[in-house]
């Protein structure tokens, strides 16, 4: 499996070396991830995971995978999962796919996923460490699938580039990579959220109403406050589909994850999205700002989503679709 050209890249512990891997960790968390490293070696990854106490239900909640299904994965397709993390959802896939490659910018978490994944003896996985730069270190049209996954927020973050200019990069990658007629999922977070609306800190700038503010207004309230350079960057539906159509992306649907798309009770079309059908008990659980949302007119309701997914199609080539 050459997903690369000719180009000859360096391996550690069977994961792909790149130039642009993150060096930015905090030093605990590197001693932590590699203690967790060792523990797996000698007990088990979920077994470590759990030793230390380490986001085992976030890693393996059966409602985050519910994304994998939204694009349909089929054996004959060879898919990539860019910031994959600790390889929790590249088992997943490599399960139901010809072949998985895996990106993912934190070294130790790349690490973490190859031993998972050679634990459950999956074959078709080839994992590499790096894309802080924006740059997919893979061929032109290699791909059938990709999913990109509450990673766009944060993914310019290791760069001095700007945010903006970062995302068009990354997605104008994402395209370039895919094959005609190839699908991509990619969910991020709504600069338009309700909750920002109604005045919630936004994590991503450390400041209430932040990803609303005007983009001007946001760079002067962080440098008053000595926040620094913003890292996290979020869009509007239109903003992200503005970004989209610039890379080629022609076919964009837009998709529901209520009450987000990292732990969604719905993820479908907008049109079959029903209260009344979530299932028993999930209304009453919500956050107080989910549940009013369900209260708000439809076009309200669908443009202060907490997350924006959508399910894009690369065209195919006209010979090809004729
Ligand atoms: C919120 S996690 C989501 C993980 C996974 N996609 C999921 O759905 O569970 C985002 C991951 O993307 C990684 N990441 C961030 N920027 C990246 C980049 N430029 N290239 C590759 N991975 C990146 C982070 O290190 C982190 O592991």
């Amino acid at each position: 499996m050459s997903k690369t050209g000719t180009t000859e890249f360096e391996y550690q512990n069977g994961v792909r070396i790149l130039a642009d891997q993150s060096s930015h960790e905090e030093p605990e968390a590197n001693e932590k991830l590699e203690s967790i490293i060792k523990d797996a070696k000698a007990i088990g990854c979920v077994a470590a995971l759990e030793k230390h106490n380490h986001h085992l239900t976030y890693l393996t909640d059966a409602k985050r995978m519910s994304y994998l299904d939204a694009v349909g994965i089929r054996d004959t397709d060879d898919v990539l999962e860019i910031g994959s993390s600790l390889g929790q959802h590249i088992r997943i896939i490599a399960q139901r796919s010809k072949s998985v490659s895996a990106i993912e910018v934190v070294p130790l978490q790349a690490a973490f996923s190859r031993i998972w994944c050679d634990e459950e003896g999956l074959e078709n996985v080839d994992i590499s460490t790096g894309g802080a730069s924006g740059q997919l270190p893979y061929d032109d049209e290699s791909f059938d699938v990709v999913f990109c996954n509450y990673v766009l927020e944060w993914c310019a973050g290791r760069t001095e580039m700007d945010p903006a200019d970062f995302h068009r990069k990354y997605i104008g990658e994402i395209y370039r990579v895919l094959k005609p007629g190839g699908r991509l999922y990619l969910s991020t977070k709504n600069r338009l959220s309700l909750k920002y609306i109604l005045g919630s800190r936004d994590e991503h700038l450390g400041v209430r109403f932040g990803s609303l503010l005007p983009r001007g207004y946001q760079k002067r309230i962080r440098h008053k406050a000595r926040l620094g350079r913003t890292t996290g960057y979020l869009h509007s539906w239109n903003g992200l589909e503005a970004i989209l159509k610039d890379a080629g992306f022609d076919d964009n649907q837009r998709i529901l994850a209520f009450p987000d798309a990292r732990f969604p009770e719905y993820l479908g079309d907008f049109a079959g999205f029903s209260a009344n059908n979530l299932p028993q008990g999930v209304t009453e659980s919500l956050a107080r700002k989910d549940r009013l949302s369900l209260r708000l007119p439809a076009r309200a309701f669908d443009l202060t989503t907490n997350s924006l997914v959508s399910r894009s199609k690369k065209a195919k080539k006209y010979a090809e679709a004729c």
